[in-house]
């Protein structure tokens, strides 16, 4: 099984990320523009749009056909909040209705673009620029580890469904 991560990143945090798991991974990595189209199993990374993927990932992601998948986003919202588990739901809604196989997912905080937060119209509640304050550190060390770590333990899931297809792919992850 071929693997590949592909990424769509605007100001770098999601480019950071997947650029860390295909370090550790030892996988090739695209830019959504440049995806190839022979993986059979992706590692999509996306940074949040409107409580979704965005566009360009999201258009990506309307293409694919009967692929495993693993995605992972960067976001200004916390990772455990309702706006994640809502965007979880509407990425895989996304690929099933591809009959792609979800294999797992992994979000953290990416800091928001200063220009865009300088313009933003949102009321600056307390508890927003908490919020946002705490995105600013992030994607950080941790956020690297903890992705790496729910890959590992969706492809190792994954290969104890379909030993025979997957052994060669563990292995070269493992590596
Ligand atoms: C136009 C715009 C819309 C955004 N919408 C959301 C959103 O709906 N929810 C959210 O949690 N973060 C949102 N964000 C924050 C980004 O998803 C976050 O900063 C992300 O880490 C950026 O990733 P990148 O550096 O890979 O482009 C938005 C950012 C921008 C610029």
């Amino acid at each position: 099984m071929h693997t590949c991560i592909v990424y769509s990143s605007r100001t770098g945090n999601t480019r950071a990320v997947g650029n860390y798991l295909a370090g550790r991974l030892g996988l090739p990595i695209f830019s959504v523009e440049n995806a190839p189209a022979d993986c059979d199993r992706l590692i999509l990374g996306f940074w949040t749009w409107r409580g979704g993927p965005d566009a360009a990932m999201r258009a990506f992601m309307e293409t694919l056909r009967q692929k495993s998948v693993f995605f992972f986003g960067t976001m200004a919202a916390f990772p455990d909040s309702d706006h994640a588990a809502r965007c979880a739901l509407r990425v895989e809604s996304i690929l099933e209705s591809g009959d792609c196989r979800v294999l797992g997912h992994f979000f953290c905080q990416g800091k928001l673009d200063p220009r865009v937060q300088a313009k933003s119209t949102h009321p600056r509640t307390p508890e927003r620029m908490a919020r946002l304050a705490e995105a600013a550190r992030h994607p950080n060390a941790q956020d690297f580890s903890l992705a790496e770590e729910a890959v590992r333990r969706a492809f190792s899931l994954d290969i104890s469904r379909e030993p025979e297809k997957t052994a060669s792919v563990f292995w070269k992850i493992s590596a």
